[in-house]
């Protein structure tokens, strides 16, 4: 008989704390003003040692709240607190689980590029744009967009779009009076999303938080601009394939390279490779969380603040942003 209080149950015992833990950093940096009932959930989950049992059955990325979170929406579990959640998940549990195993958070939001084009614009009126961890590709259309900063209006060329983007913007943003034109574009993504696709559209839908209803209709109003004209989505990894999209790209206007909140899914030395290649290929813009871009985060005049990403230029910072572009404080002239 194995002993239970070997190296197993030890193991078991970190893997429960560990989860815990992300649970509550979940709940106390994440859902604060983004969502009461994920936050309930969070603090449901971090204190009940059976669900948290449960969850350490998923290998270690898959126990991520989101993820698990979603999965959950997705199925059908009540939206309401962790007295009715609770139940609904244990009995649930295995379709939950096999939901976890199939995806992963992909979530796409088009509001990055209030960070995103006015570094865009500093680099030329015409441009190639790449994404790398593309999603469905809703970045790509930054010249699709409207923009709203403190009350500051950028509008597309041809007239302001169905979908407006805002930030609370401090610092001397340089804003050009339109988005630049982006006269080529395409997206590489270990799995990218369809947005022809119905059960990738419900998935990116459900990826947004429940309460997040503003969040879901400029995501419809972005699926809808994107459907017209469908982005050159490439399935592949961020280090090993971005050569051979790169080598697509047209000659005679400047390639930019982004990478919105997708850095952080990449072990530190496929981030230090991925840093090394892109800069042979073009411009690269990226906004990150603290510490995912440790080089850049050395750069900022104060040390970055948990919960807010930092926006880079060819690894110099330039800006800092709410982690979905909600906010924008530039820190250079
Ligand atoms: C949080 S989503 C961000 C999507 C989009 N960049 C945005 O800001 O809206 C991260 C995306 O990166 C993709 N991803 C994760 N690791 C990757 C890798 N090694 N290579 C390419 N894509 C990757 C995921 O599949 C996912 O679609």
């Amino acid at each position: 008989m194995s002993d239970p209080s070997g190296p197993r149950a030890d193991q078991r015992a970190l893997d429960l704390e560990k989860t815990a833990d992300w649970y509550r950093r979940f709940r106390l940096l994440e859902t604060p003003g983004q969502s009461a009932l994920y936050a309930a959930w969070a603090d449901g989950v971090e204190n009940d040692a059976e669900v948290l049992g449960l969850i350490v059955t998923l290998p270690r990325p898959k126990r991520q709240p989101n993820l698990v979170f979603t999965c959950a929406r997705l199925l059908g579990a009540p939206l309401t607190g962790y007295r009715d959640f609770r139940p609904w998940l244990v009995e649930h549990w295995p379709a939950v689980a096999a939901q976890a195993l199939l995806r992963s958070t992909q979530t796409n939001e088009p509001r990055r590029l209030t960070a995103i084009m006015p570094v865009l614009a500093g680099i030329g009126p015409e441009l190639a744009l790449l994404e790398v961890g593309a999603s469905a590709g809703l970045c790509l259309y930054p010249d699709r967009y409207s923009y709203d900063y403190s009350g500051r209006r950028v509008d597309p060329v041809h007239g302001p779009s169905t979908v407006l983007l805002t930030a609370d913007a401090t610092g001397p943003v340089p804003l050009p009076t339109h988005p630049p034109e982006i006269v080529w574009r395409a997206g590489l993504d270990l799995n990218p999303l369809d947005v022809h696709d119905p059960d990738d559209v419900v998935w990116l839908q459900t990826l947004v938080w429940p309460e997040q209803t503003e969040r879901r209709d400029r995501l419809d109003a972005a699926l809808t601009i994107a459907r017209l004209d469908p982005p050159l989505l490439t399935r592949g990894d961020a280090v090993v394939d971005l050569e051979k999209l790169v080598a697509l790209a047209p000659a005679g206007v400047p390639l930019v390279i982004v990478s919105p909140a997708v850095l952080v899914y990449l072990a530190p030395e496929q981030r230090t490779a991925f840093a090394r290649t892109v800069a042979g290929l073009g411009h690269w813009i990226s906004l990150d969380g603290a510490g995912v871009l440790p080089q850049v985060d050395a750069l900022l005049p104060q040390p970055p603040v948990p919960g807010d990403f930092t926006v880079s230029l060819d690894g110099r910072p330039v800006a800092r942003c709410g982690p979905h572009g909600q906010s924008l404080d530039w820190i250079v002239g």
